[in-house]
């Protein structure tokens, strides 16, 4: 996450522990530390060669790779930047004042930090433009929502800020969580919105909501599908998938009980907003 003295992201200085247990790692230029089963991944805005041998030498912790990158490298070769998807404006921290510079637009205040959720992946952004507008066309019967896999919590708070009234965002990844909780604050959305740490291959949250988003991989998806309590809510957004995977998925689909509203592409990435028709007629 940013903190003071940084204001924006340049260099990253990747670190990666075969050991989750490095102790307290108490650094002005720590961005964070990213847990992925039992390794962990450092993330600092300046070189650290001496403070990552005393975290081995105290840890016995070994390292698995290091790099260098530039941010621009990390977001895939793009450049984080202000973008707006109606009514929605979203810009980065170090873009706070293009949000008051915009005309109508209702702002997202973003730290996007290293973690899944810029906006500039094409599944987050056909995520963020299907919602927008099924909150467009249903919002007063859109009040609750469950974010399946949150990373920065961009699509909760989109989806708060269009008036979404309870929403529970998930992420496994302690990290993905204090990145969205620090964008829940920037965005003055605690009312609404709580981030919870969990795995979701360890147990399903309840989905007795009107919405359910889900962008996430093929794996987890099919065992959602596979799980009648995941069919509680009234629509779903699901993405994560290309066309590849497609077929697959959708034969796992319960159809008796679910309408396919639509299917939307970007790239090569595939999204659908289905409909529960047990829980409410179809659109
Ligand atoms: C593709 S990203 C989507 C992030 C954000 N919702 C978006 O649309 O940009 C998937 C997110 O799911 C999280 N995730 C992956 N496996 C998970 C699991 N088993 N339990 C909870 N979260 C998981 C990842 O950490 C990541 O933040």
């Amino acid at each position: 996450m940013l903190k003071p003295p940084y204001t924006h992201y340049d260099q990253l200085h990747v670190y990666n522990f075969d050991s989750t247990d490095l102790g307290e790692i108490d650094d002005p230029d720590l961005i964070g530390t990213w847990i992925e089963d039992d390794t962990a991944i450092l993330f600092f805005h300046k070189e650290k060669k001496a403070l990552i041998e005393q975290i081995s030498n105290r840890s016995q912790a070994k390292i698995i790779y290091e790099a260098t990158l530039n941010y621009q490298d990390w977001e895939a070769g793009l450049d984080i930047t202000t973008f707006s998807v109606p009514p929605l404006v979203v810009a980065p921290l170090w873009e706070e004042d293009r949000l008051s510079d915009d005309d109508g637009g209702i702002p997202v205040l973003l730290d996007p930090s290293v973690i899944f959720g810029s906006g500039f992946h094409p599944s987050t952004r056909l995520c963020l433009e299907t919602l927008t507008d099924l909150l467009g066309s249903a919002s007063d019967t859109i009040s609750t929502m469950v974010d399946l896999g949150t990373g920065t919590g961009l699509l909760s708070i989109g989806a708060a800020k269009l008036g979404v009234k309870k929403i529970r965002s998930y992420d496994n990844n302690p990290f993905a969580c204090s990145v969205a909780r620090k964008n829940v604050q920037l965005n003055s959305c605690e009312q609404q919105m709580t981030v919870m740490e969990a795995d979701l291959r360890n147990g399903l949250p309840d989905t007795a909501v009107d919405l359910v988003v889900a962008n996430l991989y093929k794996g987890l998806l099919l065992d959602f599908f596979a799980n009648p309590n995941f069919w509680k809510a009234r629509y779903y957004i699901i993405s994560g998938f290309i066309p590849s995977m497609e077929e697959e998925l959708l034969k796992a689909l319960p159809m008796a009980q679910l309408k396919l509203v639509e299917r939307r592409k970007s790239d090569t990435w595939r999204l659908w907003l289905l409909a529960n028709t047990t829980q409410e007629p179809p659109r």
